[in-house]
């Protein structure tokens, strides 16, 4: 059988996270491995529009799974969103004989993929974002990193709080997901979580925390999720919340947030590994003659969904789902997305009771 791929393209967009470049690399290595040259583009779709690539060597990949960030860099591309963009993007693949990219990043990465796809350039996508907040797969590339980021600063405040008898409220990134921040509030035993997917009233946890002052608590961490709405309408709101704490509770209250720290550093096993795994599938899966897929974890295993699902299924869970995104599915399709939206959810709520239970 004629070998259908010469040559294939690899970008990283949108924010970055901890473990895309193991992910570039584990994709130029599998595809250098099968005879099948590679061509990397720099700053996402903005590379293809205006072409900025480079042929890779494994030499190109070398020493940078262990590094935080991308090499390809991230950028947004605005005139990507247009026609005109497009049909750049679709010459420059022409131009440089690209016969199907593998594009590393969030869902707006996966709807640049959808739009290569429809024109004629094979794409499988690749879930990289700390956020954990896509839908289609139970892990993104970046999300343990991220955590572990977040443990460690958490913890080094935990210890002075100690030491002061302090509280420190910290904001935690993770966009409208309260993935990283119930993950991270768990493992560092926070004095209280507010996220997004769970409803909370700021005075029953100020009570709660004056309670367990009476039992002699010396540290308080609180952990907010940068996505709850009372932070979406005013930004400041974890700073207030801070001084309406320390009023309430009479403890001294200090405010941290982290932000962008939590999407450096090197990347975890974790991330590593998965990184590896999906690059070396979504080659696979490309050289196949596949494409307009993401590599996800479902059940634990690494796993294919069609991209265009993936897309539906995430707007229905984010509630951004528009008029007739649903019609090409089936009343049985349609309950079974309901139906796996419902799990994610319950996952999460559930996390949050831990938590919840371990405070009290
Ligand atoms: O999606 C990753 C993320 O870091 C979110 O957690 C955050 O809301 C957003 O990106 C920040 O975006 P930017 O890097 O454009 O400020």
């Amino acid at each position: 059988m004629a070998k259908k791929f010469r040559r294939i393209g690899v970008l990283t967009s949108g924010g970055d996270a901890p473990g895309m470049n193991a992910a570039l690399r584990a994709v130029t290595r599998a595809a250098l491995a099968k005879d099948v040259e590679v061509m990397g583009i720099y700053k996402g779709y903005k590379g293809l529009v205006h072409p900025q690539l480079k042929r890779f060597t494994a030499r190109d990949v070398s020493n940078i799974i262990s590094r935080g960030g991308t090499a390809l860099y991230s950028d947004r591309c605005h005139e990507f969103k247009e026609e005109e963009g497009m049909q750049k993007a679709i010459q420059t693949c022409r131009e440089n004989e690209i016969d199907g990219i593998i594009a590393i990043g969030g869902d707006g990465t996966f709807r640049g993929a959808t739009d290569l796809s429809i024109r004629g350039i094979p794409t499988i996508g690749i879930p990289a974002t700390i956020d954990n907040d896509i839908a289609s797969t139970e892990y993104t590339i970046g999300f343990d990193t991220a955590v572990n980021t977040a443990i460690n600063l958490i913890d080094r405040l935990r210890d002075t709080c100690e030491s002061h008898a302090r509280c420190n409220v910290v904001e935690i990134m993770g966009r409208n997901a309260g993935w990283v921040t119930v993950e991270a509030g768990i493992a560092t035993g926070a004095s209280a979580i507010i996220i997004n997917e769970v409803e909370f009233d700021e005075d029953k946890v100020i009570s709660q925390i004056i309670e367990s002052k009476k039992n002699n608590k010396r540290n308080f961490i609180v952990c907010i999720a940068e996505g709850v709405p009372a932070l979406l309408k005013d930004p400041q709101y974890s700073e207030k919340f801070a001084k309406r704490f320390q009023e309430k509770t009479g403890i001294e209250t200090k405010f941290v947030r982290p932000a962008h720290v939590l999407r450096g550093g090197d990347p975890s096993l974790r991330d590593r590994m998965i990184a590896t795994q999906m690059g070396s599938e979504a080659v696979r899966l490309l050289l196949e003659g596949k494409s307009d897929l993401v590599v996800g974890v479902r059940d634990g295993n690494i796993t294919p969904t069609d991209i265009n699902y993936a897309l539906k299924l995430d707007r229905m869970y984010k509630g951004t789902l528009a008029e007739g995104d649903l019609d090409s599915y089936t009343a049985e399709q349609v309950a079974e997305m309901k139906a796996y939206c419902e799990k994610r959810r319950e996952k999460i709520r559930n996390l949050y009771q831990i938590a919840y239970e371990m405070a009290h």
